[in-house]
This record gives structure tokens, C-alpha cells and sequence, in this order.
């Protein structure tokens, strides 16, 4: 009994693990119904990842942000993507690394689970995250990429109109991080 448990365990995590995706770009080129930015409380735009993806989404970005009155730590808003791509932005912000005892473990898979109730709200079926809060805000890259991970396992296994995930990564630490998480059970 436990080997025929094992193995349909096995098959699920083979199944949804292949629609999870790894690359090394530059999120703003992604075609993908949305991409995920990395912002801040106040969703006025600022570096990394924010600041690339307001300079490529063009002006419009920023007036419907304004329009939002900023998102709380480990919530997501949804808006345009005007000049990208990608159809959709989710904004989800991240915690600040302050060496894991402040609740950042939660309020980051949070960031994920906000991300992919948009997701199955809108119906939406391809999604490429960066790594939340692994650059200015410090987060650790192999412990946020575990919690990515997991989190991205639990919402293929319950959305089945989930067709792909994409990990952005920007340098090769993140990629590695990823590619460690992924091999982890
Ligand atoms: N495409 C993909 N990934 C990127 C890009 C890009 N164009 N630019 C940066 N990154 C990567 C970083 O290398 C890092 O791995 O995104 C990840 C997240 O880093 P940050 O953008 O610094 O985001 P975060 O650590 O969550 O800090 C958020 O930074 O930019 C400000 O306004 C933002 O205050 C907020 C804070």
C-alpha cells in the first residue's frame, strides 16, 4: 500500500514539476499572461526588478499604480502590463530579511499564495516570478527558492488550469538556488 502511495506521490510531484520552468533573462522580456514584481509597500516603483519593470511597462504603469494606495507585506495587486509583453503585473511585496525570526518565512510564502489567488481568480495560465525579496531586501536565495518552490508545488496541485510557472532568475546564484530547490522532495 505505502509503495502504491509513494509512487502516486512521486507521479503528482513529476507531473506538476513539469509545467515549473527555470531561466536566466531579464523578466521584462517574458511573454507571459502576467509577470510578478518585486515591489515595495508604497507600489510607486523604485529598483531591481521594480525599476525594470516600470522603465519597460512606460508611464502607465505608475498611474494605475497610483491608483492602489500601496499593498501590505506579503499581499499582491493586480494591474496592466501597458508596454510588456505580458498582459498582466502582479505587484507583491516582499519581507525584509531580518535574519528569519521576524515571521519572513510566512510573509513570503504569502507573497506566493497572494500571487496565485490572483491567478485563479482571473483564470490566468502562465506566470513568471523573479525571486522575491532576494536583492535589496536579503533575502537568503536558497531558502526563498525553497519556499517558492513549495508553495508553486501547492498551487499546481490544486489549479489545474495552471499551465506554466517560470523562475526568473537573474544571476547564476539564483539559478543554482532554484535548481537546488527543485531537486529537494
Ligand atoms: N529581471 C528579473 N529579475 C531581476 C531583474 C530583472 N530585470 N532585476 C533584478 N532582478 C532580480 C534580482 O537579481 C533579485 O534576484 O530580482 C530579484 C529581487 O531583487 P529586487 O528587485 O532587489 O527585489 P527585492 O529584494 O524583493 O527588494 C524589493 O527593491 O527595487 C526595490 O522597490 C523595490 O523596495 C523594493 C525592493
Amino acid at each position: 500500500m505505502r509503495v502504491v502511495f509513494l509512487e502516486r506521490w512521486k507521479k503528482k510531484a513529476t507531473m506538476t514539476d513539469s509545467r515549473i520552468q527555470l531561466t536566466e533573462e531579464d523578466i521584462t522580456g517574458i511573454k507571459a499572461d502576467a509577470i510578478v514584481n518585486a515591489a515595495n509597500n508604497s507600489l510607486l516603483g523604485g529598483g531591481g526588478v521594480d525599476g525594470a519593470i516600470h522603465r519597460a511597462a512606460g508611464p502607465g504603469l505608475l498611474a494605475e499604480c497610483r491608483g492602489l494606495s500601496g499593498c501590505p507585506t506579503g499581499e499582491a495587486r493586480i494591474t496592466k502590463g501597458y508596454n510588456l509583453p505580458a498582459t498582466w503585473v502582479i505587484h507583491t511585496v516582499g519581507p525584509i530579511w531580518r535574519g528569519g525570526t521576524q515571521g519572513e518565512p510566512e510573509l513570503l510564502a504569502r507573497c506566493y499564495r497572494s500571487c496565485f489567488s490572483l491567478v485563479q481568480e482571473l483564470g490566468l495560465r502562465t506566470i513568471a516570478f523573479p525571486a522575491i525579496s532576494t536583492g535589496v531586501y536579503g533575502y537568503p536565495k536558497e531558502e526563498a527558492a525553497r519556499i517558492a518552490i513549495k508553495e508553486t508545488r501547492r498551487a499546481l496541485a490544486e489549479n489545474e488550469n495552471l499551465a506554466s510557472i517560470i523562475f526568473v532568475c537573474f544571476n547564476n546564484d539564483t539559478r543554482l538556488a532554484y535548481k537546488k530547490a527543485l531537486a529537494e522532495p
